[in-house]
């Protein structure tokens, strides 16, 4: 099952990543991408990372995907 459309990653490509340790969506965004366009999966990124909203709670509230500036920042 795909998670993220804009970039066909599925939720076993995500569980893998988090397996190798990515742990927030911003870290699955620079494994994969996903989260990088619309920004519609990163909820569900979330829910898989089975963490609370922090620390990408405004991105999430406000429905915006994650940036590869921001990426850099978190490299
Ligand atoms: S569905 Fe993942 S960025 Fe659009």
């Amino acid at each position: 099952m795909y998670v993220c459309n804009c970039f066909g990653v599925t939720e076993t490509q995500v569980r893998k990543h988090a397996a190798d340790g990515a742990c927030t969506p911003r870290q699955i965004a620079s494994a994969c991408k996903a989260g990088t366009d619309c920004g519609s999966c990163v909820r569900r990124i979330q829910a898989l990372l089975g963490r609370g909203a922090y620390p990408t709670r405004g991105l999430v509230d406000e429905g915006r995907p994650v940036r590869a500036e921001q990426l850099d920042e978190a490299a």
